[in-house]
């Protein structure tokens, strides 16, 4: 068999220079044909290579000709089967394009293998399994900041800088405190000590009491003050974390369409949660022991010269080439950091993903390969974590060593000074003391340097999407009074690609006319545009050319809070509800509505009857995005909660799509009731239940082919004619 072409994807080859297997990465481009050699009785076989497969973990040994084999057809049997996953292209940088090729793919030597053969592999395969994960592209928007807004994060202290302020004078008094003990320990040294020259004349407990009296208190402010700066900063901490995520949230709440588009909700999730977590830790940990750690240290510098310029010297040399190295090191820790977390929001995404498509994961027995994916995610996570974890030892580790190397010094060099009568027993203890503390503290803030980073980190992720602004705004802008409006729609000359699909054009000069108490439908095949024509309606996007006109007003200029809470009613193709009661789903639509005009709403949308046939009624819990009821029936609950607004606009995606003739009849009948006086814009596949509308639009490739009324339409057998025929055919 020959190959050439570029790779999409990931294909197990075997290179004739090296003689070993290897993996082909993503968008490898083969230009020469390529010889396959495995399996002599190999055919040509029409596999698509465009089609994106994993890499297996790397293996520790060649696998066998049969292995080879079996992943090989589990692939194609995955792509047949629709089960194959993007890729993640571990396996990058392996090849060498000038390499000759062998694939190990060959359905004509499959037969070999035979069925149960496969069916084993394919259980085997199958752990390892595909991803449908996507490579993190460097520099797209799912890349994060380097922690550049995190100085942003300072605002939201500023309601509790009083108590900030009271919890670090806490902080340094407890310090300072610290940095006095070793004195007052000194002074109670040198009394003691010289007591214990015999010729010593006085009273023991005299001379020892005062200097054992400024101790005790010393060590009792200190405790107060310990006491205060951690309870003051604690509570400061959780503060900062709710209005961190308070605002996160609400920033989130108010990204555009666009943003959700691409963005996983476990990765929002886990900003959320995690990152705000750590960043309220490290925040809590800086402030207590960095604080206090650097105040000892400075505060015992000072201590120590006092007592010896000369042994104070030795440690004050030595101290800046600790700095900057820890410095350097730092840096590149700040990296890791922000690549673990990452890592670790995607799994958290895998994992989300899973569960809120709990049937789906279920359907197609995809237990074990979404378990496999999450560890395999959760495995790049730890393996990241770990070597932060490697760093931070490795710099704890140094910083320790070269501190303890001070305390050496001081000591060896002490003990000459004390013996050259340079300096006092008391003296070299209090020097011994301090620089302990400054050892401690400085161990300490290496300790904390870690925490800070990842907490720099934490914040500039949480602050990145606190500052984000949202192209479009949810409120602002012009309303029209109830009483005057017209609510005639006009689409002109609208071109429009989706953000995150801008090089493909979705609507190309599309113009449609929707005048008041008209309804208008439009049909045509999947894919042509009819939901992004409502997304439009909604403002979920901008147009890209061409605008939309609510009684001649553009879109724009109008309150999309106003256009979209009040004025227009939406059911969407597939259409979610709460995990709350039936009632509070349908009350969604107007939080100010009565229960009697819940059960109105209701009945207008043919709910009434199955809601009050559950035994809880309307009060009946719903599971998670309207689990637990049928498809038709969770229609029905979204028309109730649609019509429940008193729309004047009343957008119908799909709406009975799921219903059955009757109920289909039934809520078309209510339509047919409710949009009178209203603009009703009507999207159905099932062209029997748009037969009535005012207007018909056959939309195809983004463009209106045809429109006029359903007789008009017919009479001019062109493409509605055509897609009438066909379904009367099919339904017959
Ligand atoms: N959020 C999105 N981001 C990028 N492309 C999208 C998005 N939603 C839809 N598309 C693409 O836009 C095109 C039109 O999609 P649209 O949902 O409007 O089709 P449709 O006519 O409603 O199809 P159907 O009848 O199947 O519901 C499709 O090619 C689709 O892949
Ligand atoms: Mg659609």
């Amino acid at each position: 068999m020959l190959f050439a072409g570029k790779f999409q994807g990931s294909i197990l080859v075997r290179s004739k220079i090296e003689k070993g297997w290897q993996w082909m990465s993503a968008g490898t481009k083969c230009k020469q044909k390529s010889p396959l050699t495995i399996g002599q009785n190999a055919k040509k076989v029409p596999i698509s290579l465009h089609h994106v497969v994993r890499a297996p973990p790397p293996r520790s040994t060649p696998p066998t000709v049969h292995q080879l084999l079996r992943e090989s057809i589990q692939r194609v049997r995955n792509h047949v089967q629709g089960s194959v996953f993007k890729n993640q292209s571990r396996a990058k940088g392996l090849w060498k394009p000038s390499q000759t090729l062998a694939f190990g793919v060959g359905a004509g030597v499959a037969l070999h293998t035979g069925w149960s053969k496969m069916n084993r592999a394919e259980c085997k395969v199958k752990a390892n399994g595909a991803t449908r994960l996507l490579e993190v592209k460097k520099g797209s928007d799912l890349e994060t900041n380097n922690g550049e807004h995190f100085w942003e994060v300072l605002r939201f202290l500023r309601e509790d800088v009083w108590y900030l302020l009271a919890a670090v004078a806490s902080a340094m008094l407890a310090a300072f405190i610290n940095v006095q003990i070793p004195l007052l320990l000194g002074d109670l040294v040198q009394v003691v000590s010289e007591f214990t020259v015999r010729e010593h004349a006085g009273n023991y407990l005299d001379a020892v009491t005062r200097p054992a009296l400024r101790l005790i208190s010393a060590y009792g402010i200190q405790a107060v003050c310990t006491c205060g700066y951690i309870a003051i900063l604690s509570s400061v901490g959780e503060q900062l974390a709710t209005r961190l995520r308070t605002a996160l949230f609400t920033s989130l709440l108010k990204q555009d369409i666009a943003f959700f588009d691409i963005h996983h909700t476990g990765e929002l999730v886990n900003r959320l949660s995690a990152d705000v977590q750590d960043f309220k830790s490290s925040f809590k940990l800086c402030i207590s022991q960095g604080l206090r750690g650097t105040t000892q240290i400075a505060g015992s510098v000072v201590c120590m010269y006092g007592l010896s310029p000369k042994l104070t010297g030795v440690l004050v040399i030595t101290l800046p080439i600790i700095v900057l190295a820890g410095a350097a090191i730092g840096a590149v820790l700040r990296k890791l950091a922000r690549d673990a977390q990452e890592q670790t929001s995607r799994a958290m995404s895998v994992a989300d993903e899973a569960l809120a498509n709990m049937r789906t994961v279920r359907a197609f027995a995809m237990e074990e390969q979404e378990a496999a994916l999450f560890s395999q995610e959760l495995d790049r996570a730890s393996g990241l974590q770990s070597r932060l974890g490697f760093g931070i030892g490795l710099f704890q580790g140094l910083t320790n060593l070269a501190l303890n190397g001070l305390v050496l010094s001081v000591v060896y060099y002490g003990g000459y000074l004390l013996a050259s009568n340079e300096v006092q027993a008391g003296q070299l203890m209090s020097f011994l003391v301090a620089s302990q503390n400054v050892q401690r503290s400085l161990a300490a803030i290496s300790i904390l340097f870690g925490q800070a980073v990842r907490g720099v980190s934490a914040a500039g992720r949480v602050m990145e999407y606190i500052k984000m602004e949202p192209s479009i705004p949810l409120t602002g802008g012009k309303c029209i009074l109830y009483h005057s409006l017209y609510a005639n729609v006009e689409f002109d000359g609208v071109t429009f690609s989706y953000p995150s699909r801008p090089q493909q054009t979705v609507l190309k000069d599309f113009s449609l006319s929707c005048p008041r108490g008209k309804v208008i439908a439009i049909c045509g095949p999947s894919g042509a545009g009819k939901s992004t024509v409502t997304a439009l309606m909604e403002r979920f996007y901008d147009v890209t050319a061409g605008s939309i006109k609510v009684d001649g007003i553009e879109v724009t200029e109008l309150d999309p809070s106003w256009l979209r809470g009040r004025t227009i009613g939406y059911i969407n193709q597939e259409p979610t509800l709460f995990a709350t009661s039936i009632r509070e789903n349908i009350r969604y639509g107007d939080p100010q509505a009565t229960d009697v005009e819940v059960e109105e709403a209701a009945k207008l949308a043919n709910a009434h009857g199955f809601i009050q046939d559950f035994p809880s009624g309307y009060d009946t819990v719903l599971g998670e995005r309207g689990a637990t009821i049928s498809g038709g029936q969770k229609q029905r609950i979204a028309i109730a909660r649609a019509l429940i607004k008193r729309p004047s606009i009343l957008i119908l995606d799909e709406a009975t799509s799921a219903l059955d003739a009757e109920a289909e009849r039934l809520v078309q009948d209510t339509i047919n009731a409710v949009s009178k006086g209203r603009t009703v814009l009507i999207i159905a596949h099932r062209l029997s239940t748009i037969q009535n509308a005012d207007v018909i639009a056959v939309l195809s490739d983004g463009r209106i082919q045809e429109i006029g009324s359903h007789t008009e339409l017919m009479k001019r057998k062109g493409m509605y004619a055509d897609l009438v025929q066909r379904q009367a055919s099919h339904d017959h």
